[in-house]
């Protein structure tokens, strides 16, 4: 076949699917970036495209009124009875030092909301250490496994825009002190952004505007990328998945693995207590009698504010995007169809003069999945209920509310709540700042009162 006739046929099935415009620019590129753009062409799942943005921006396929929906309910881990405690502690010790559980990073996200134009991992919350989101998790993990004797492999997922950055930024910091054979990065999907009109937009001539496909493109670029059978290698029998922002984020947890282990459901999810019904979280629930998380944006206005008869939220158990999945269930469904969500957001593309224009209003849908939408095939599922002061300091804006600051707060008071009942006192620690190292304490234990006592003297104490 000529290749002028492959174009025509690229451009016939474009038609087709009232895309044709993205070969706009096509005479006016090398030879290399012509042959580029037709890859990412060959890449969509145009009739996929087109009902996405009919079912989700035409239609608006929300949450359907005949479905019903309830509270799912979460067991707080201080509820159990001790010898049922030390009884998943050590059934979670005993996992990772068998080297049955791995960590698994969904990093493929911009910081894009927090005004930092990179991976959301290398941020830096302004911490008197200076740690990277990264390092707080590597530390965590180092612990971890020094504690078990065992390494945690961490499977970390990236995106096409910020894979060599996050790459370089580990090679950089030497891995954290983890040997490089135990981390294993790998690049999520990408999908095509659509216009009000469901058009693909131009990101340049010779290039389509693709984003991640959301942080649910894990499930299937876990198994492409061979994560999932090296996991199976390995031995690896649970996945502690986690995101990314959540500077306190106590990855592997062995008390949450033991309850997981424990629970015998294939899949669990920690939680927290919404902090109120504008929270901008999602919350786990029951879908139609399923395990699910709706998220804020998809919740009606009656049901942010729905009460239970003691007044509390009644879709409290805020979702913190911390999970545990069997390594069987994932092989089980890894390649699942779960739905896509819409989301409206400003991206910068090319008019049809070629000009690139920035919109000061969306003007753009992005099509993507959650981890979550994973839950629903469990069956059933396990979820704990654990401190917010504790477990979740999330870093999603550039101020205020769930910021780099309030993140900082939230660590720093924890590390002196964690010196307080280690033996020093209030007097002791006025107007001292305490920053305990993820090396030092996983959370909490282990703490030396004579090594904070000994640097009294500065108004900044590291405990390393
Ligand atoms: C997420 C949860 C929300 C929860 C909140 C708690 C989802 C869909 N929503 O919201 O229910 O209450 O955390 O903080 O999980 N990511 C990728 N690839 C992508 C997009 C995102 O790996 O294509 C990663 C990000 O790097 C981050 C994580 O997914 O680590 C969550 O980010 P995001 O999808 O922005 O969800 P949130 O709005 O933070």
């Amino acid at each position: 076949m000529t290749e002028l006739n492959a174009l025509d046929q690229v451009r016939e099935k474009l038609r087709e699917h009232g895309q044709e415009h993205v070969l706009r620019f096509i005479g006016e590129l090398s030879e290399a970036d012509a042959k580029f753009l037709l890859s990412q062409i060959e890449s969509v799942d145009f009739p996929q495209l087109v009902e996405l943005h009919r079912q989700l921006v035409i239609e608006k396929t929300a949450v359907a009124a005949e479905e019903t929906i309830e509270p799912m309910r979460a067991d707080s881990w201080e509820a159990f009875g001790i010898s049922e405690r030390a009884s998943m502690a050590n059934q979670g010790m005993r996992a990772l030092r068998d080297g049955k559980v791995a960590a698994f990073l969904v990093a493929g996200g911009q910081g894009t909301r927090l005004g930092h134009d990179g991976p959301k991992g290398v941020f830096d919350i302004g911490l008197p250490s200076r740690k990277s989101l990264f390092q707080l998790q590597a530390e965590r993990l180092l612990r971890l496994s020094r504690q078990s004797g065992k390494t945690i492999p961490w499977y970390i997922m990236t995106s096409e825009e910020n894979h060599d950055e996050t790459t370089a930024f580990f090679k950089e910091r030497r891995f954290f002190g983890i040997p490089e054979r135990e981390i294993f990065f790998f690049k999520q999907g990408q999908m095509p952004v659509v216009d009000e009109q469901g058009k693909i937009l131009l990101a340049s001539k010779g290039r389509l505007s693709m984003g991640p496909n959301g942080n649910g493109g894990c499930f299937l670029a876990l198994s492409q990328s061979g994560a999932l059978a090296d996991m199976q290698r390995r031995g690896v029998e649970y996945v502690f998945f986690y995101s990314v922002d959540n500077a306190l984020v106590r990855v592997c947890d062995p008390h949450f693995t033991g309850f997981a282990i424990h629970s015998g459901a294939p899949a669990a999810s920690k939680a927290v207590i919404k902090a109120g019904p504008r929270e901008k979280v999602g919350v786990l629930c029951l879908r139609n009698g399923k395990p699910s998380v709706l998220e804020y944006s998809e919740m009606s206005e009656d049901m942010l504010e729905a009460r239970s008869g003691d007044g509390k939220l009644r879709y409290a158990a805020a979702n913190i995007a911390v999970h545990l999945f069997t390594r069987d269930f994932l092989e089980t469904h890894v390649a699942a169809a779960l739905p896509f969500h819409v989301a409206h957001k400003k991206i910068t593309f090319l008019d049809e003069t070629g000009t690139s224009v920035t919109p000061t209003l969306p003007n753009a849908y992005k099509f993507e999945l959650f981890m979550f939408d994973l839950f629903p095939l469990s069956g059933r599922m396990a979820a704990m209920e654990v401190i917010r002061e504790e477990e979740f300091a999330p870093v999603k804006n550039r101020d205020g509310v769930d910021s780099p600051a309030s993140a900082r707060a939230l660590v720093l008071a924890l590390h002196r709540k964690w010196s307080l009942a280690a033996g020093l006192t209030e007097t002791e620690l006025a107007n001292k700042t305490v920053e305990i190292s993820p090396l030092a304490s996983y959370s909490g234990e282990g703490i030396n009162p004579a090594l904070i006592r000994s640097q009294l003297g500065n108004p900044i104490i590291h405990v390393s």
